[in-house]
């Protein structure tokens, strides 16, 4: 199993480095990225930022089924048009923003809530920043924790539609900075 692990962030790797990105775009399936947003205890009143937000369904899922605002950074250009597109059919484009921006450029300090679906190594150069965000911040990883962080809540969902691996499960953590 430790070896299929490797054998699979091997791959993610070499597809970003392919793509002259730091991970390659994979989708979080629609009830996974429910389950990331309830983890999170996300409401109105939050402000969900995505960091490397694919095609943008984090962020517009939070604004249309959670009522919140939110902001994905995402380093593909082509990536950001989809996701403008998918938030305005989805009627929530005034909530729900996506920049053509590199995520270790990004200001994270406006975020109640920060999404990642990214991999280890991404997480744990992130870490540093993340534990010194504003007391109360959530963060929800898809998949990867983020070492000595212990997370304060792992949860495992079935992912039916997860288009990589086998086990077709996701784990979530929740980290709540104190
Ligand atoms: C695994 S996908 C996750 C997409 C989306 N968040 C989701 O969960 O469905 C990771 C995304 O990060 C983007 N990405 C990789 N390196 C990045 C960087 N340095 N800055 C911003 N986005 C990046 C990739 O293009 C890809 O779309």
């Amino acid at each position: 199993m430790e070896l299929v692990k490797a054998l699979l962030m091997w791959l993610a790797c070499a597809t970003a480095f392919a793509q002259d990105t730091d991970v390659p775009f994979v989708v979080t399936p629609d009830n996974v990225t429910r389950e990331m947003l309830k983890l999170a205890g996300v409401k109105a009143s939050d402000f969900v930022l995505d960091l490397g937000s694919g095609d943008g369904r984090i962020v517009i899922v939070a604004a249309k089924q959670f009522g919140a605002r939110g902001l994905g950074v995402e380093i593909v250009p082509e990536l950001v048009e989809k996701s403008r597109d998918n938030a305005k059919k989805a009627g929530v484009a005034e909530r729900a923003e996506f920049r053509v921006q590199d995520l270790f450029a990004t200001d994270l300090s406006q975020a109640t809530v920060i999404t990642m679906y990214l991999l280890p190594e991404v997480n744990l150069q992130l870490k540093p920043r993340l534990q010194k965000l504003k007391p109360g911040t959530r963060i929800v990883s898809h998949d990867w924790d983020m070492g000595d962080w212990k997370p304060d809540r792992t949860v495992t969902v079935e992912a039916p539609d997860k288009p990589i691996g086998r086990e077709k499960v996701s784990k979530l953590h929740l980290w709540v900075v104190k």
